[in-house]
């Protein structure tokens, strides 16, 4: 079973195989999501999920305190989908480019 991932405001759009996390999907087919660690430890990889249901079947991650869980948040290197996804990670938005020169 896989699901679709999309990351709101962006074009981006992925599936997630089975047993593979957001990360690893996004990363097999060059999404460039931002990461770190890729343990659930640095936060890097947080975003909001605006629909669906994210898993974590090595136990709640280190960096994902309750608050951010709470006020709906994921970490993406860890999380595996239970359903299609709707992702929103800012630093992919249009608007977003921190990169642009001067
Ligand atoms: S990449 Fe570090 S917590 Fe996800």
């Amino acid at each position: 079973m896989s699901y679709s991932v999309t990351i709101l405001n962006t074009d981006w759009r992925f599936e997630v195989s089975e047993g593979e996390t957001v990360l690893q999907a996004a990363l097999r087919q060059e999404i460039p999501v931002p990461w770190g660690c890729g343990g659930g430890v640095c936060g890097v990889c947080m975003g909001q999920i605006v629909s669906g249901e994210m898993v974590y079947p090595d136990g709640e991650p280190l960096a994902l305190f309750e608050e951010d869980a709470d006020a709906g948040k994921g970490l993406f290197c860890v999380g595996l989908p239970a359903s299609d996804l709707v992702l929103d990670v800012p630093e992919m938005g249009a608007d977003w480019e921190p990169w642009e020169e001067e």
